[in-house]
Parts: C-alpha cells; structure tokens; sequence
C-alpha cells in the first residue's frame, strides 16, 4: 500500500523525528574540511514535498546546512542542459565500490571518472561547465538554477566553508592535477577546484533541499505537469545514477534499504526522489563509516516502509 494522505504523511514524519531525537548513537560529524566540525550533531531534519504540493516537515527544516555533494546533482543538470550527451566523453555511469575521495580507479581507466557523484566525476563535470564560462559566472549558473527550482532567493554560498575546503582540499588537488594530465578537464585544475568547492558550500535549509528536488521527482517538471526544468529523459538518468552511485560505496546498501534514488553529502544531508510521489530533504550532520549522514539514512529507511514509496514497488 501506498501513503499519500498528507495526515497519514505527517504522523510518519511526527514519528521518525521522534524516534531521530531518541538515538544516542549519532555518528560523526565531518571534520576534514574544519568549518563543518563546528555543526551541531543533534541536529535532524525530515522535509517531504509532494505531489499534492503539501510541503510535511519535522525538527530542524529551517536550519541552513552545507550541501556539500548533493551540489553535484545540481552542477550534473546544469553541465549536461550545456553539453548534452558529450558529458558521458569525460565521466562515466558506474558504480565506483570505492570512497568519495579514491584515486586508485583513475590511473587504470586513463583519467576518466567511474561516475559524477564521485569527487574526481564531479570535478570533470564542474570542468565541463568551465568550457563555456568563467568561475564566477559558472557559480551563478548553478545557484540560479538552484534558486529557481527551489524558488527561493535566499539560498546561498557559505563562503567560510568555501575558504575551509580551499585551505585543505588536497586530495582533490591531486584528483584535478591527474585529470588534467590525462585531458579529462582542461582548464587549470585551480580553477577548477576552486569553482568546484564553491558549489559544495551551497548553503540552504532541508526544507529548500526538498523544494530543490522536485525535477527529479516529477520527470523533469517542478511539478506533475508543470514548468519544466530539465528534460525527461535527463531526470531520468539523474535519478539512476543517484540510485546506483549516490551514496558512493554505501550505495547498494542504501539501494537495499530505502530503494530510492539519493544523494548524500558530507554535510549530513540526503536528498532522495520518490518519483511521481515526493522529494524529500533530510538532515543530520553526523556521518557514518562511509561518509553518508547516519540518522538521515535511518530515517529514510523508515521513511520508505512506512510509506512505500521504493521505486521497486509496483505503482
Ligand atoms: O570534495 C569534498 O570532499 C567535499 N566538498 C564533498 C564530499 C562529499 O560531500 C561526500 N559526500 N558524502
């Protein structure tokens, strides 16, 4: 059985927080990029936006958090409405089985990325938007594009966060500097790299996430037949690589667990789709052993039984 009752909706939410507050058992807060050790970790935040247009939220929805990866769905959209298919020339749609962060795939498949969602993928697509602009104006692309789906001015860079990651992103360093060896980016891999920390430290609420979400959710659309952001066929895509590379190599767990399309962040937050159903943004910043946000992917586990929503579920 599927849940859409908005009444139905808000009781799971009213209990998933409720049992969220209750665990002891946070995981870690992310401190490689040193401003994001500073979060609170008892923060949690569930968000559904649905089909309907109810918008259902628990605990923190209004807190700003750091986006950290999922601007990689975002920077994927906007560099794949540029450059089309001729992306897929420079990154790959595999799952990688390795870290976030791994350089060990790169140096046998000569310099291409597994994937978009893995650090090396994301820098080669934020390259790809480099093709046709300069850093600044490729930053207010993929804001704007944020923005406007979100539909909401007030979302933003953190540029304390941007400067953190800047100060110590070496291993990224070296992703850009071994792809730049191999032709994969093209421009310098400073510039890239700065372009690329930048959209990592988009700064918004779990209630924007979930608004940001909606093209995924409904093939494209900001809403069930509504103004269209992107192209069917790309928010499809979008969403397999989302289910099948999203949450690195704790990817097919999560596949296994919640069955939906998502994308994680170092921040602490998870952006899944429930296609034709709801986007949903969920927070919390403590992280687990392979960089996804623990409670969050509780949560949705939860979130995905109680309601039913798998893509595995026939409709
Ligand atoms: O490049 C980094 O390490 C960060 N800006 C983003 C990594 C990240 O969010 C991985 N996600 N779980």
């Amino acid at each position: 059985m599927t849940v859409t009752d908005p009444r139905r909706l808000r009781e799971i939410v009213d209990e998933i927080c409720e049992r969220m507050a209750a665990e002891t058992d946070r995981g870690h807060v992310a401190d490689y990029i040193p401003e994001l050790a500073k979060v609170d970790p008892r923060r949690f935040a569930l968000v559904l936006s649905t089909a309907e247009g109810n918008v259902i939220s628990g605990g923190d929805a209004d807190t700003r958090f750091s986006i950290q990866s999922i601007s990689k769905v975002f920077a994927l959209a906007v560099a794949l409405g540029r450059i089309g298919d001729q992306l897929w020339t420079r990154v790959g749609r595999e799952p990688s089985g390795d870290p976030f962060n791994s350089i060990v795939q790169l140096e046998h498949e000569r310099g291409i990325p597994r994937n978009p969602f893995i650090n090396a993928g994301a820098i080669a697509v934020t390259d790809a938007i480099l093709s046709r602009s300069e850093p600044r104006e490729a930053l207010g692309q993929i804001l704007q594009f944020v923005r406007f789906l979100a539909d909401d001015d007030d979302i933003a860079i953190d540029p304390a966060v941007a400067k953190s990651e800047t100060e110590t992103g070496w291993r990224n360093a070296a992703l850009a500097n071994f792809m730049r060896d191999f032709g994969t980016i093209q421009r310098h891999p400073e510039k890239v790299i700065g372009t690329y920390f930048h959209h990592c430290a988009i700064s918004m609420t779990p209630r924007q996430l979930a608004q940001a979400g909606r093209f995924l959710a409904f093939d494209g659309a900001l809403s069930p037949g509504g103004a269209r952001a992107i192209a069917p066929r790309m928010a499809r895509q979008i969403n397999a690589l989302m289910l099948t590379c999203g949450h690195y190599d704790g990817s097919g767990e999560f596949a296994f667990r919640v069955g939906l399309p998502g994308k994680s962040g170092v921040g602490g937050g998870i952006l899944a789709v429930a296609p034709g159903r709801a986007a949903i943004g969920c927070w919390s910043p403590g992280l687990n052993a392979v960089g996804n946000s623990h409670l969050a992917s509780i949560a949705l586990e939860m979130l995905a039984d109680r309601t039913g929503w798998s893509v595995f579920a026939p409709k």
